[in-house]
Formats: structure tokens, sequence, C-alpha cells
């Protein structure tokens, strides 16, 4: 056996390990290699010194807010969908410094592309470089998780919503709370199985909430941006044949577009060569039930079924259409 595949089943146990502790498992492991001997593990392509820090963004307007709290409903199946968040304790106040500047798809990689794509997700993972995020002004503060992302890795279909939630900060995976559960019934109305796609956010850390006990809160720009060298190289491995950007923000994240979701979806747009479905977030759905919006989500997924060349049912096709 090689020594990169040494490394890389040493990090992959670490990981294993950890997380069946239930200790977080990327500064440990990360940690690890270190003791390990190691100075970066093998794969990992050095990366150079960060770049001349970009002028401070303005703040994004809001449009849909997605990882807002959830308005209390006495509506019983909007209850079996969302409730209120689960009261988690609020983490420590980070301190704002604005992170080096990265246009949309511009970084360096840190993995080798040589490698398979399981060695090079394994390796991002927990890549001191990009995880610990050592470049991050906010990888150091309290969390539980670094959300990377799931899924299959040779999936045609990449969802990337805009942040990690309580909920997906306590399991560390992507959308398992209450708008995971609407993302898992769209991707089954397509005709996926959610381990058919991968899920990941612009974010791979839950956003602090200082002074509030309870709740999710958008990401700030100079947040995503610190965010965003992973998230590309993350696209770059998949290569997935179309990605759905999940509202707003996560348009933002991704594209630097800041225009409103109306403007943005139901349209092809670029990222490095692949085609991006702009969507509203599932948890602009759950406080928006009415078939019109959903009609407009399904739409979008048509187009995306359509452009990967999947049949299209007469059934699929009248889905929430209003009658009359
Ligand atoms: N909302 C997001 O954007 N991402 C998640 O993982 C969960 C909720």
């Amino acid at each position: 056996m090689s020594r990169f595949h040494n490394a890389l089943d040493f990090v992959l146990s670490e990981l294993d390990r950890r997380r069946e502790s239930g200790y977080g498992d990327w500064r440990a492991a990360a940690g690890a290699i270190q003791r390990h001997g190691a100075a970066r593990p093998r794969g990992v392509v050095p990366v150079p010194a960060a770049v001349a820090p970009g002028p401070p963004e303005p703040e994004d307007a809001q449009e849909e807010s997605e990882t807002t709290p959830m308005p209390k409903s006495d509506d019983a199946d909007a209850l079996s969908l969302f409730g209120e968040e689960p009261a988690v304790a609020a983490p420590k106040s980070r301190t704002a410094k604005t992170p080096p500047a990265t246009a949309p798809g511009v970084y360096e990689p840190v993995t080798d592309p040589a490698l398979s794509k399981d060695e090079r997700l394994a390796l991002l993972r927990v890549c001191p470089q990009r995880i610990p995020c050592t470049e991050c002004p906010y990888g150091q503060e309290p969390h539980n998780h670094v959300v990377f992302g799931n899924g299959n890795v040779d999936a045609e279909i990449m969802f990337i919503g805009e942040a990690p939630g309580a909920d997906e900060d306590a399991k560390g995976e992507p959308f398992v709370g209450k708008a995971g559960q609407l993302l898992n019934k769209i991707i089954n109305v397509m005709g996926y199985q959610r381990a058919d796609v991968y899920v990941a956010n612009i974010l791979k850390c839950r956003p602090d909430t200082p002074g509030q006990a309870y709740g999710n809160r958008p990401p700030r720009p100079d947040e995503m941006q610190s965010c965003r060298p992973t998230l590309f190289e993350q696209i770059d491995i998949i290569r997935p044949k179309a990605i759905v950007a999940l509202g707003a923000t996560a348009m933002k994240g991704l594209m630097d577009d800041e225009s409103p979701m109306r403007d943005l979806r139901g349209r092809w747009h670029d990222f490095k060569g692949i085609p991006v479905m702009a969507t509203y977030h599932p948890s602009y759905l759950l406080r928006n039930q009415s078939p019109a919006e959903k009609r407009k989500v399904w739409e979008d997924m048509l187009l995306v079924k359509e452009r990967l060349g999947h049949a299209i049912t007469e059934k699929d096709r009248g889905y929430f259409l209003t009658k009359g």
C-alpha cells in the first residue's frame, strides 16, 4: 500500500473513531494528523499565502431569509414539516475580520486532482489549510461540527444551501432539520433518493447567534467569502451535471449574484461550465405553503430534470397546478 493510502486510511479511521465517540470530528482529526508527524496529509497541495483582503461587502438584503427562526404554526400539516427550532445554547459572538477576497469559482486547490474523488473529499475535509480553516476568522469559534456536505460523489445533481442550522450543527450533516425533510421530499418527487445526490452549503459551520438562545441566522457576506474556496473545490471534485442553488443567499455565495430570487429562478446560470438552477429555499416553502409557491420550485426542478435528459410524465407536469 502506498504511503498516501496509509495516510488516507489513517485520516478516515481517525474521523470514524471521533465520530463514533461523539466528538466533533474535524479539529481532532486535523490535530491527529499533526501529531502523526505529517505537516499536511499526503495528497494535499500547498496553497500560497492569502491574497490581499478585498473591500468589505455590503450587507446582503435578505429578500427570502432562509435560516431565520421558523414562525409558529397551528396548521397540523405544517407542524409535521416544521416547528420551532430546538433550543441551543447561544455561542459567544465572533469578531468580524475581513477574509481574503475570492471571486466566484476562483480558488487554489489544496487536493491533488490526480487522486480519486473520495480521496480528494476526504483530504479536503480534514485539510489543515482549509478545515479547521486556519485562514478563517470564524473557524476557531465554538460550534459542534463542521458540516462539510454529503451524498453521492458521482451525483449528477448537487444541491447547495446557505449554512447549517442548529439541527445540522448537532448532527454534522447538511439539511437534516425541517427544511431538510422538505428537501428530501423534493428530491424524491424528482425521482431520486437523497443518497443519489450531493448536498452541501456555502458555509461549513453554523453562523453564531449571539444573545439568542435558539434559531438560526443567514450567513454574512464575509463569512461566505471565507468558506468559498472549500465549496469551490468540493464542486470541482464532484463535477455534477447540474447545481441547484437553494435560495438567494446560496446564489450570492456561489455566483456573487445579489438579484432577488424572482429574477434568478426559472433560468439557467453558469458556474465554471456547470449549469446552475436557482430556486426558493425549502425554508421559504415551509413559510409559504401555497400551491403557487410550491409550483414555482417544482417548475425549476422540471427544468433540471429536462436538462439532465430525464423523462417527464404528464403527472409530473401537473403537480401543484392550481385549478381554475
Ligand atoms: N438550511 C440550509 O441552508 N442548509 C442546511 O443545511 C439546513 C438548512
